[in-house]
């Protein structure tokens, strides 16, 4: 600007005026003037085109490039980005963290490994936390475990569809790329496994299901949008199901048990398009699964249909040669991996010492195969838009106000409330009611006095489960039921998973004068959580002998609430009338504590319902966690509500209610279904709401076959799910179930699915109706 003025004020002089002096004054002014006019000019040029230096096509060398050409198709432009990249660039962008190029063209760092599991999570370990301003904190929805008991795909939607939005805020904001590793969706065959919180539990329709709407809720209508919001990511392929030797560990899978347990759920994920799939640390059937040809090459990719990027899992490639010793040489590992279809490697063995550098210098891995790799992962950002310019970028109305909204916070509550399960809630004796909810005590006037018992009474990041991210604010128990109740007392009594601090007198002492109690017990993610499976699924620390001292002085049935994401042991309670009720509140996020008393007080009526098996201590010895076998064979029990030979605590499915519901066929008669027909067959189910309060309730239907539970046939196998939403007292809601053809194939010992002809059984609640299969 100053200079443009000193321009026009020199012009308006007579040259011819000017003497000697004046001239070369005049002539360095004008220099000067060029000098600065030029640097404007460059600053602004600049400036415009590098606008966001964070977009790949508006960076002034690539935005004249084809690749940065939105008129040609995805196929042209990726192949001519691989064209202008250097073998070394190639190799630098196959790992997690890639390292982008600069020869010939210019690409920013790119992180393939993001996490958006119940909310956007935070990942410090691979590039430091996404957690800076302005998206300092994401919204925390219940871990899935206990997501999953509300049984309800709406719900399952709208918090993936959140999620994903928040997560696309956070890529606006250049706090996050936008290949999401989420979800996890491995069957929860064993309650031992570390990480089963994260998974929907351990039925391969529901998990299916579940997945669905993670892809849906995550990816976007792609089709409407033209891109995708966020990649989703299945994992971990297949049958991964334990942290203990996981990196060696070989998963000895039968043909049926791989049908119809282990990999439905992966088959579904690719039929909703999901864009990436991770492989597992641990070996199939003696191939590690990051070196599976078979799995990867032919199943995915070549019986399905696969279409998207395939990612170890991280530090997965370097365990096919160090754990698995399945490969002798650096060379020989790199060509296994990405010759059985591997693309992005989670971990650093390609880039580590020229691993994959020497594999190409000596043959071994050609270029072509790199490029296919590339080509793979490179389509799933061109999906997602990351080669668009700025002006023709999708999905740019998320922003930092839609992260951590007010309609997030309110959803995630609300979910917190809806995975809440009721276990137990038996009528006491001296009030001819159940102890909960608990409204109809009146504290205040009666002068009753409530304790508040157990390590997990100021619970709070422990709500959070594992893989999650920073919430904004998290609700412990205590301060909520204060918000009900001022007048509480509290005491610990002991800690979580420690023997210190041993507070069990001071405890027993509160319990003997207090009129009701409400214990708190439970475990956490140090105790399960990823490297970390169980060995006993007993109350850890010295809560057993917490609980066994308040039982035995309490003065009414104790209210017990039980904080975790696999099953614990709660044989000793489930028919000891000291113990009133037992509500099961896992890692259920933010508003942890805010849910649970609004479930206690009756402000919620809860409806969750159990997507794992409780077992008792004895199922551990019978067997091994190491043993994938999902039905009776060699001394195990079986496993799950689909094998299970035993007696479990609590029954996948089990969950009360503070009203009960009742159920009626609309027709007495059995159904017929010849083999050949197609489409559904319907079969209509009165729910009648016969309590006096209103609620939400979840209709689980089962089919089980004729010989249930012999020659390898499951027991049942849940085939629908639908949620009622508020049905009142004395309402009736109808109910549809279509029946399908499909619903009736077992797979065989060849894990081939065949329809089995004969009278099958309906379940539906504790009603059943014979069908026909002719
Ligand atoms: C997902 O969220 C967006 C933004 O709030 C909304 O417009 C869209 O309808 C939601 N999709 C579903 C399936 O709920
Ligand atoms: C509850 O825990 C928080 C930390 O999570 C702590 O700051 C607070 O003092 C605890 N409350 C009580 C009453 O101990
Ligand atoms: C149960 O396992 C936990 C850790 O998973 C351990 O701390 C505890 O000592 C074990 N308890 C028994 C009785 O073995």
């Amino acid at each position: 600007m100053q200079s443009k003025i000193i321009v026009m004020q020199v012009s308006r002089q007579s040259v011819s005026r000017m003497n000697r002096r004046n001239k070369i004054i005049l002539a360095v002014v004008l220099v000067a003037v060029v000098i600065a006019v030029v640097v404007t000019v460059v600053v602004l040029v600049t400036r415009k085109s590098g606008e966001d230096t964070r977009i790949i096509c508006d960076k002034s060398r690539n935005s004249d490039l084809p690749f940065c050409d939105s008129s040609l198709s995805f196929d042209s432009r990726i192949k001519d980005l691989i064209s202008r990249l250097t073998v070394e660039e190639k190799i630098g962008l196959l790992v997690n963290r890639a390292a982008g190029a600069s020869v010939n063209v210019e690409l920013s760092f790119y992180n393939w490994w993001n996490e958006a599991l119940h909310g956007v999570a935070d990942n410090t370990a691979v590039i430091g936390t996404f957690f800076r301003p302005p998206t300092e904190y994401s919204t925390v929805f219940p871990q899935i475990i206990s997501l999953s008991t509300s049984f309800d795909m709406n719900l399952y939607l709208q918090i993936a569809n959140s999620t994903g939005n928040e997560a696309r805020a956070f890529h606006n904001a250049g706090n996050a790329d936008l290949t999401f590793w989420s979800p996890n969706i491995n069957i929860y065959r064993d309650p031992r496994w570390g990480r089963g919180q994260e998974t929907p539990g351990e039925d391969p329709f529901l998990s299916a299901e579940y997945a669905r709407m993670v892809i849906d809720g995550l990816q976007g209508d792609e089709d409407k949008v033209g891109y995708l919001k966020v990649s989703a990511c299945c994992k971990h392929f297949a049958a991964h199901s334990l942290e203990t030797d996981r990196y060696s560990f070989d998963a000895v899978v039968n043909k049926q048990d791989m049908a119809d347990t282990y990999l439905p759920v992966f088959k579904t994920c690719v039929e909703n398009k999901v864009t990436s799939i991770m492989t597992a640390y641990s070996g199939i059937n003696g191939v590690p699964a990051t070196a599976n040809k078979y799995y990867i090459t032919d199943v995915i990719r070549g019986q399905w249909g696969f279409d998207g990027y395939i990612v170890s899992d991280c530090g997965a490639v370097d365990n096919v040669i160090n754990d698995h010793k399945y490969t002798k040489t650096e060379s020989e590992n790199c060509h296994a991996v990405l010759d059985a279809g591997v693309d992005i490697e989670c971990g650093d063995f390609f880039t580590r010492s020229g691993y994959l550098q020497a594999a190409v210098s000596d043959g071994s891995v050609t270029e072509a195969m790199l490029d296919t790799a590339l080509y793979r992962g490179f389509r799933v950002l061109m999906r997602l838009g990351y080669f668009e310019k700025d002006d023709k970028r999708p999905y740019k109305e998320f922003q930092p106000e839609d992260v951590d909204s007010e309609t997030h916070r309110q959803l995630a509550l609300d979910a917190a409330r809806r995975s809440i399960v009721l276990l137990k809630n038996d009528v006491t004796e001296s009030t001819g009611a159940p102890p909960l909810p608990l409204h109809h005590l009146d504290f205040a006037s009666n002068g009753a006095s409530v304790a508040l018992i157990g390590p997990h009474v100021n619970a709070s990041t422990v709500f959070l489960g594992n893989y999650h991210g920073i919430p904004s604010f998290i609700k412990v128990p205590l301060n909520e039921i204060q918000r009900y109740w001022s007048d509480v007392k509290w005491e610990a009594g002991c800690e979580v998973d420690s023997f210190e601090n041993n507070r069990l007198i001071e405890a027993e002492n509160l319990a003997r004068s207090s009129s009701q109690v409400i214990l708190f017990v439970g475990i956490n993610t140090e105790i399960e959580g990823e490297f970390g499976d169980r060995h006993n699924i007993t109350f850890t620390g010295l809560q057993t002998d917490l609980i066994r001292r308040v039982l035995a002085v309490a003065l009414q049935p104790v209210i017990m609430v039980v904080v975790s994401g696999g099953a614990i042991d709660l044989s000793a309670y489930k028919n000891d009338p000291r113990v009133g009720a037992i509500v099961w509140a896992g890692y259920i996020g933010q508003s942890g504590g805010e849910a649970i008393a609004d479930v206690l007080f009756g402000n919620y009526n809860p409806s969750g319902r159990l997507t794992q098996t409780f077992y008792d201590t004895n199922f551990l010895d019978q067997v091994t966690l190491q043993d994938m076998n999902m039905r009776p064979v060699n001394g195990s029990p079986g496993r799950t509500y689909r094998f299970f030979t035993g007696n479990p605590v609590y029954p996948f499915g089990h969950g009360l209610s503070y009203t009960s519901f009742q159920y009626t066929f609309a027709s007495e008669a059995d159904v017929q279904i010849p083999q050949s027909s197609s489409g559904c067959t319907y079969v209509v189910v009165r729910v009648q709401n016969i309590g006096s309060l209103p609620g939400d309730h979840s209709v689980l239907t089962f089919v089980a076959p004729p010989n249930a539970g012999l020659e390898g046939r499951p027991i049942k196998n849940l085939k629908d799910f639908q949620k009622l939403h508020n049905v009142v007292a004395s309402q009736i809601r109808d109910v549809q179930i279509c029946l399908n053809i499909d619903m009736f194939k077992l797979a065989n010992l060849d894990g081939e699915f065949e329809v089995v002809l004969g009278e099958w059984t309906l379940m539906v609640g504790d009603i059943t109706k014979g069908i026909v299969i002719y």
